[in-house]
């Protein structure tokens, strides 16, 4: 079960959606309370709700409060209201696979019990969305014992952006094995990157690790190469918001830089991803769609002006690392060569 010391980021509570507001974090602790899919939506796009794992589960409400007080007097109308409902939920942003595999999964749901009353169908949908939530944490939980298998106490682990249980119902991916080393009194030494432009490095994994009592380093992302160079890493560990078939990976802008490095310092880099955000349609890396954020966060990060007006601006929140730079791929079904990603789903 959680541990006590973790945050969660979603939360049902009988009738709405509790989101811990991410953009707030780490100086206010801020449930927001939503009741809309638009809200939903909202908070999605604004990154209120981010990393995979969490987008997913937010979408799965999402969906729930948008058909709920649905009138529709039969399932034809039903499922023409609610196909509407998850097109627009999809919109809200491109790169996570989890966002697409939750809805797919919630239409499942509501195809199966299509014979059932629509007030029947309606708590399918809720009860799915909350199937979701506990089957993370449990995801997220056996990651990280495949993952610590690879490591050793005393080890260094650098990580990127936030792959942690404020992206998950619980535990993180990539730092769940780090929740589970210090349950075990494992001392490990993570350096967590501060990640421009948003810094979910600096501004969630620094502070939920720091919370739980892990002995955790915050670095500027350009101090990575400095720090492998010096020793003080064994393992890379991020996390994913889509894997291609092809076990091309893409993450947080940054991680392929990190997984260059690490490869020319002889130094593990692997990635943990769920089986949610296996993505065996799309075949190769070159096919994620990358989500490109607007300008502000990059010329006026956290309300600070820091670039002349009118610069042009390139800001890609994901990028992609070829498989070649993957040392496994970690899963809740086992560890896998990056080519041989398709097996962990079978
Ligand atoms: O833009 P974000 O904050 O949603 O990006 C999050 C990441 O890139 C995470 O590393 C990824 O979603 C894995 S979360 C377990």
């Amino acid at each position: 079960m959680t541990t006590a010391s973790q945050l969660t980021p979603v939360k049902w509570e009988q009738d709405h959606l509790l989101l811990l507001d991410q953009t707030k974090l780490p100086v206010v602790t801020e449930y927001l309370t939503l009741t809309t899919i638009e809200q939903v939506w909202e908070a999605i796009r604004h990154m209120q709700v981010r990393g995979a794992p969490a987008i997913g589960m937010a979408a799965a409400y999402g969906l729930y409060l948008g058909i709920r007080d649905s009138g529709a007097a039969s399932f034809a109308a039903f499922w023409t209201e609610f196909e509407e409902k998850a097109a627009y939920l999809a919109t809200s942003r491109p790169t996570a696979v989890n966002l697409f595999w939750a809805i797919e999964r919630i239409k499942d749901r509501v195809q199966q019990e299509k014979e059932q009353p629509l007030s029947t169908i309606k708590q399918a949908v809720l009860q799915e969305a909350l199937a979701i939530q506990a089957e993370d944490e449990r995801v997220c939980k056996t990651i990280g014992e495949n993952l610590l298998s690879l490591l050793h106490d005393g080890m260094g682990i650098l990580t990127h952006c936030n792959p942690g249980a404020l992206a998950t119902a619980a535990y993180g991916t990539a730092t769940a094995p780090l929740y589970l080393a210090k349950e075990r009194g494992w001392n490990l030494k993570v350096f967590a990157d501060e990640t421009r432009p948003v810094l979910q490095g600096a501004r969630l994994t620094a502070y939920e690790l720091q919370r739980a009592g892990i002995d955790v380093t915050l670095i500027c992302d350009n101090m990575a190469a400095m720090v492998m160079a010096q020793g003080k890493v064994q393992a890379v560990i991020v996390g994913t918001d889509r894997v291609a078939a092809n076990g091309d990976v893409a993450n947080k802008i940054g991680t392929y830089g990190v997984a260059v490095l690490a490869q020319a310092h002889g130094i593990p880099f692997y990635v943990a991803a769920p089986l949610s955000s296996i993505d065996l349609n799309t075949p190769t890396g070159a096919e994620i769609p990358i989500e490109e954020r607007p300008a502000e966060e990059i010329t006026h990060g956290f309300g600070k002006q820091v670039a002349p007006d009118q610069i042009k601006v390139y800001n890609p929140a994901f990028d992609v690392t070829p498989a070649r730079f993957i040392t496994a791929i970690v899963t809740e079904t086992g560890i896998f060569k990056p080519e041989e990603i398709a097996k962990s789903k079978n």
